[in-house]
C-alpha cells in the first residue's frame, strides 16, 4: 500500500497553484479498491512493477441509468449503454468517446446465446436500419394520469426482471421506492432454464418448495450467490400523501440519490 501511495505521490503531486493534482481520484474509495487489487499478499512486488495508478476519477464499466423528477413533476427515465465494457474498444479520434458494440444485441446466429446468455430468433436478425433488441427498460409509471415513479437499471438481460420486481414491490406490495430497490431479486430468462438468485433472495423453505415443483436453481451458473447481484436500479417516486420527491439508489453498486 505504501509503495502504491508513494508511486502516486511521485507521479502526480506538486504545488496545486502550478499543477493539477487529481485529488478527487486519489482519495476516492473506488480508486483505492482498484489499487488494492494490485497488491499480491503472497509475494513482495518490486517497485519497478508498482508504477503510479490512474486516479482519473471513477467511471463504471456498466450500462448507466438515471431517474429524475423535478418540482413540477417532470420526469426523466434514461438508460444508456455501450453494451460490453468499453463497447467496441474503439474511440472516435478527437471526439473523446467510445463506440458501442451493440451488434451483440442482434441475433448473430439463431439459437446461439449472446453475451448475456440470451437466445434470440430471426425476428432480431441484422438488417440495415434495424435496431437491435434491447433489454433496457427505462420506465415511468403514471397513477391517474400523474407521475408516480421512474426507475431503470443496467444489468444486460436481467434488466427487465429487475425493473419488473421493483414495480411489483411498489404497486402490489406497497413498498416505497427505496425498499423496493433494496429487496433481494431473482431472475429467469427462459434459457438457460434455471433461476439466478441473490443472497437472501429466496429463503431455504421457499427454494425447497419450488424445487419440489420442478424449478431449477443453479448456484454454480458462473456466480456464487452472495457475490452475485442482479441489476442496479435507480429510481424516484412521489409520495402519495405529502407529495415529497423520494430518490432511491441501489445499494448493490453505489449510485446516489441527490436533491436540489
Ligand atoms: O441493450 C441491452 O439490452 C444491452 N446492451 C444492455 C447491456 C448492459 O446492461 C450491460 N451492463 N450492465
Amino acid at each position: 500500500a505504501m509503495q502504491l501511495a508513494y508511486a502516486d505521490r511521485a507521479a502526480y503531486m506538486g504545488d496545486t497553484d502550478f499543477v493539477k493534482v487529481p485529488i478527487a481520484g486519489i482519495v476516492s474509495k473506488e480508486y483505492a479498491a482498484v489499487q488494492a487489487k494490485r497488491i499480491d499478499t503472497s509475494r513482495s512486488i518490486p517497485s519497478a512493477e508498482m508504477s503510479a495508478g490512474k486516479p482519473t476519477g471513477y467511471e463504471s464499466a456498466e450500462t448507466t441509468h438515471f431517474s429524475i423528477i423535478d418540482a413540477d413533476g417532470t420526469v426523466v427515465s434514461n438508460t444508456y449503454t455501450l453494451n460490453d465494457s468499453y463497447g467496441s474498444a474503439a474511440t472516435v479520434p478527437g471526439a473523446g468517446f467510445l463506440l458501442n458494440d451493440e451488434m451483440d444485441d442482434f441475433t448473430s446466429k439463431p439459437g446461439v446465446p449472446n453475451l448475456y446468455g440470451l437466445i434470440q430468433s430471426e425476428a432480431n436478425a441484422i438488417l440495415p436500419r434495424k435496431r437491435p433488441l434491447s433489454a433496457m427498460t427505462p420506465t415511468i409509471v403514471l397513477s391517474d394520469g400523474k407521475p408516480l415513479l421512474a426507475v431503470g437499471s443496467p444489468g444486460g438481460g436481467s434488466i427487465i426482471d429487475t425493473v419488473l420486481q421493483v414495480l411489483v414491490d411498489v404497486i402490489d406490495f406497497d413498498m416505497n421506492i427505496q425498499q423496493a430497490i433494496d429487496t433481494p431479486r431473482f431472475h429467469h430468462q427462459w434459457m438457460p432454464d434455471h433461476i439466478f438468485w441473490e443472497k437472501d433472495g429466496l429463503n431455504e423453505d421457499t427454494r425447497t418448495a419450488m424445487e419440489a415443483k420442478g424449478y431449477k436453481f443453479k448456484p454454480d451458473a458462473g456466480y456464487t450467490p452472495g457475490d452475485f447481484f442482479i441489476g442496479d436500479a435507480q429510481g424516484v417516486m412521489i409520495d402519495n400523501s405529502s407529495g415529497d420527491r423520494l430518490g432511491a439508489s441501489d445499494p448493490r453498486r453505489g449510485g446516489q440519490a441527490i436533491g436540489y
